[in-house]
C-alpha cells in the first residue's frame, strides 16, 4: 500500500484532451528532473537522496540522537525557512499530539522546541524562561551560517548554556548543521569543537528535509529515520517511471499546470488532522520559493479542517472562483474513538453511537469533497494509507518531485530565491550593517526616519 493521488473529484474541471496537449511539455519537465539537465541543476542533489545519502553521517545522527536523548529533557532547534520547517513538519505529524505537554512518565523523548524562525524578543525571552528549569541541548542549523534570525537566536542560546553548564559542557551540547566548509557557523563551530553536520552543496533549503538538517532533531524526537528514507528511497524508484500509473508527482504536476492555465492560481492545502499543518508550512515554503518569481505560479496557502470550515469555508464554498484544494486524506487513524449512546440523547448524537470519531471526520472529508467541487473548487486528494515514518517519506519525496517538474512546466527555475533577499538587504542597511551606507540614507530617506 503506498500514496495514491486520486483525481476523481478534478476531472470535471479538467478535459483528458487537455492534459494530452500538455503531455510531450510534462513529459519533458520530468526528464529534466530525472536527467537533472534543467534550469539550476546544481542544486539537484534531493533527487537521489534518499538513496545517496551519507551512511556514516547517518549512523552519527542516530548516535548523537541517543546521547540528546540521554542528557536533555528539550532540544531547541535553531532555524529558519528550508532549515527548519521539514523537520517541524515530520515531528508534528508522527509524534503525540500533545508532546510536550505529556508527563514525565508518558514522555519517551526529549520536548522539541524551535528558535531562530522569528525576531520576536518575547519569544526568546519565554522560551529562556523555559530553559531555566530544564537540562538541554541545542542544534543550530544554517546553510550559509550567517542568516540573521538564527545567529541571533543562538547566540543567545550558547550564553544561556554556558551560564548553565560551563563553557566545555556547553560546547557538548552544541550540535551544528551547516556548510561542509563555508559560512561563519562552520568556522565557529571548528573553532569550538562542536559536533557538527552537513548540508550538502547540492541539496537548498526548502529540499533539505532528508538530510542532517531534518534527521537529527526528527531522530532525537523518536521518529524512525530508517523508514522514512525507506518510504522516500521507495517512492523515488518508483516515480522514475515514465508512466502516469506510476509516476504521481508527474500526474500533479500536470493537473496544476493546467488548473493555473484555467485561472485557479491559488491552491489549498488541506489536512483532517491537526499534526500536518506543519507539512503545509513546508509545503508552502517547498512551492511557494519554487515557482512563486518572474511575475508567475500559483499562490500556496493551507487550510486545516474541519476547523477552517467553520471560518474560511465560506470564502472556499463562495467567494472568488480561483482556487483549487489539494487534501492529504490518512485513509487509517493512528488512534480511535468510539462515540457511545447516553440514555438521554439531549445532544441528538445517538445516531452515531457505535460509530467511531474518525468515522465522522471521513464523512465530513467526503461531505466537504462535494460541495466543493459543486462550488467549483477542483479537489486532488493524495490518499496515504497511514501516517507513520514510511509514507511521510513517500509524500516529502512526491511533493519535492512535484515541484520541480511542476516548476519545470511554469518554465521557472525551480532552485533559486532571488526574491528573498530584497527584505535581508533593507533590513541590513536599516540596522547599519558595514557596506550598505548608501542603501541606509536612502531608504532612511523614504520611512521619513
Ligand atoms: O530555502 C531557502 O533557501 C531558505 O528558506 C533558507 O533555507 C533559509 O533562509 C535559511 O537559510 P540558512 O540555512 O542559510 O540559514
Amino acid at each position: 500500500n503506498n500514496l495514491k493521488l486520486d483525481v476523481a473529484k478534478c476531472q470535471q474541471f479538467v478535459a483528458k484532451h487537455e492534459l494530452e496537449y500538455l503531455k510531450p511539455l510534462a513529459k519533458l519537465a520530468n526528464d529534466m528532473v530525472n536527467n537533472k539537465a534543467g534550469a539550476g541543476n546544481e542544486f539537484m542533489g534531493w533527487v537521489d537522496l534518499p538513496l545517496n545519502y551519507d551512511k556514516e553521517e547517518f549512523d552519527r545522527i542516530l548516535k548523537c540522537a541517543k546521547k540528546i536523548q540521554a542528557d536533555s529533557d528539550l532540544l531547541v532547534v535553531v532555524g529558519i525557512g528550508g532549515s527548519y520547517l521539514g523537520a517541524r513538519a515530520v515531528i508534528d505529524a508522527l509524534s503525540h499530539n500533545f508532546k510536550n505537554d505529556l508527563s514525565n512518565s508518558k514522555r519517551k523523548y526529549p520536548k522539541i522546541l524551535y528558535a531562530g524562525n522569528s525576531i520576536s524578543s518575547t519569544y526568546m525571552a519565554d522560551l529562556l524562561e523555559v530553559l531555566e528549569d530544564v537540562d538541554f541541548s541545542v542544534n543550530v542549523i544554517s546553510k550559509s551560517g550567517t542568516t540573521t534570525e538564527p545567529a541571533i537566536a543562538f547566540r543567545i542560546l550558547k550564553d544561556a548554556l554556558v551560564s548553565k553548564y560551563g563553557e566545555n559542557e556547553a560546547k557538548k551540547r552544541i550540535y551544528a548543521t551547516t556548510d561542509k566548509s563555508k559560512g561563519a557557523l562552520r568556522t565557529l563551530a571548528s573553532q569550538e569543537g562542536y559536533e557538527t553536520f552537513v548540508i550538502p552543496d547540492d541539496v537548498g533549503g526548502r529540499f533539505s528535509v532528508l538530510t542532517a538538517v531534518g534527521l537529527l532533531p526528527i531522530c532525537v524526537s523518536g521518529i524512525d529515520i530508517t523508514m522514512l528514507m525507506k518510504g522516500a528511497q521507495d517512492a523515488r524508484e518508483l516515480y522514475l517511471r515514465d508512466d502516469l500509473e506510476a509516476n504521481s508527482p508527474l500526474v500533479y504536476a500536470m493537473y496544476r499546470n493546467v488548473l493555473l492555465r484555467k485561472g485557479k492560481d491559488l491552491e489549498l492545502l488541506v489536512n483532517y488532522e491537526p499534526q500536518l499543518q506543519y507539512i503545509s508550512e513546508w509545503f508552502k515554503q517547498l512551492f511557494g520559493e519554487s515557482e512563486g518569481k518572474d511575475k508567475k505560479g500559483i499562490f500556496p496557502a493551507s487550510v486545516n479542517f474541519s476547523t477552517d470550515l467553520h471560518s474560511m469555508g465560506q470564502y472556499i464554498q463562495d467567494g472568488k472562483r480561483n482556487i483549487f484544494e489539494t487534501i492529504i486524506k490518512i485513509d487509517l487513524p493512528k488512534k480511535d474513538i468510539v462515540i457511545k449512546a447516553q440514555a438521554e440523547d439531549l445532544d441528538g448524537l445517538n445516531y452515531l453511537a457505535g460509530k467511531t470519531v474518525d468515522y465522522v471526520n471521513d464523512k465530513a472529508f467526503l461531505g466537504t469533497t462535494l460541495a466543493h467541487t459543486d462550488g467549483e473548487v477542483p479537489n486532488l486528494v493524495i490518499h496515504l494509507p497511514e501516517l507513520n515514518a514510511y509514507h511521510l517519506g513517500e509524500l516529502i519525496y512526491f511533493f519535492e518531485k512535484a515541484c520541480a517538474i511542476s516548476g519545470y512546466i511554469l518554465g521557472v527555475n525551480p532552485f533559486d530565491q532571488p526574491g528573498v533577499e530584497a527584505y535581508k538587504k533593507n533590513m541590513f542597511a536599516l540596522l547599519g550593517k558595514t557596506g550598505y551606507e548608501e542603501e541606509k540614507a536612502i531608504l532612511e530617506k523614504r520611512l521619513e526616519l
